[in-house]
């Protein structure tokens, strides 16, 4: 399965998949007394690094998280469990998707709490880009996961270049009528 220099090798997604479990405790709340998004933001951030380190065989940054929604809030004394496993890999990046749920422990009632996906690239110890080991698809859901991944990457190339299509006329006048209808006004 593996080599030293990750040239030729695949890695099942099985061999990374990662759960972490955490305990929301008292000091993780916000003012509203739930969980900060913060906090959920920094698991997640840990268990895709752990999921990514260990499918590259190397240290891995992130380089972009998708949009995160949060479903449900997060009580004090519930624990949340953050599943993340490979979804894509490409060259020297690949796609950790992270399901996010929360129990009460009491009931054992589960909450979605929120998916996302981050993409990490992988690093050699001269933090030079390294090449990360290809996926070894297991399952009918696992292609699913990778083919929508595929999907999000090419429409995330587009919505950025759709974006950046926005002009900016040179007249003030034009500004308003553009931001007609919109919460915001132009300070004299
Ligand atoms: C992410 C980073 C490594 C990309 O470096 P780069 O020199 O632009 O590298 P490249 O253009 O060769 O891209 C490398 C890979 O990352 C991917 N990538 C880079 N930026 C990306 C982005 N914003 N979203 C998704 N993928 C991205 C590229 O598609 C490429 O993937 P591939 O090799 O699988 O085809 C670099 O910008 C970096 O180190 N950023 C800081 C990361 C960090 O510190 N994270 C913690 C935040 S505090």
């Amino acid at each position: 399965m593996c080599n030293s220099n990750n040239t030729t090798i695949y890695k099942p997604v099985s061999f990374s998949a990662t759960v972490i479990t955490e305990l929301m405790i008292p000091s993780y709340s916000n003012f509203g007394g739930k969980i900060h998004g913060g906090i959920i933001l920094s698991l997640m951030d840990k268990v895709a690094y752990v999921c990514a380190a260990k499918h590259a065989g190397n240290y891995c940054v992130t380089a972009s998280i998708d949009a995160v929604d949060f479903l449900q809030p997060v009580e004090v004394g519930y624990l949340v469990s953050l599943m993340a496993s490979v979804n894509y890999v490409g060259k020297t990046s690949l796609v950790v998707g992270i399901k996010v749920v929360s129990e009460n422990i009491k009931t054992n009632e589960i909450f979605h709490t929120n998916t996302s996906y981050f993409t990490m690239v992988a690093k050699d110890e001269n933090n030079q880009t390294i090449k990360v080991p290809g996926l070894i698809l297991e399952s009918r859901e696992q292609v699913r996961r990778f083919l929508e991944a595929r999907s999000r990457k090419e429409l995330k190339s587009n919505y950025k270049q759709e974006a950046e299509k926005v002009v900016m006329p040179d007249h003030e006048v034009l500004w308003r009528e553009m931001l007609s209808g919109e919460r915001c006004t132009i300070a004299n």
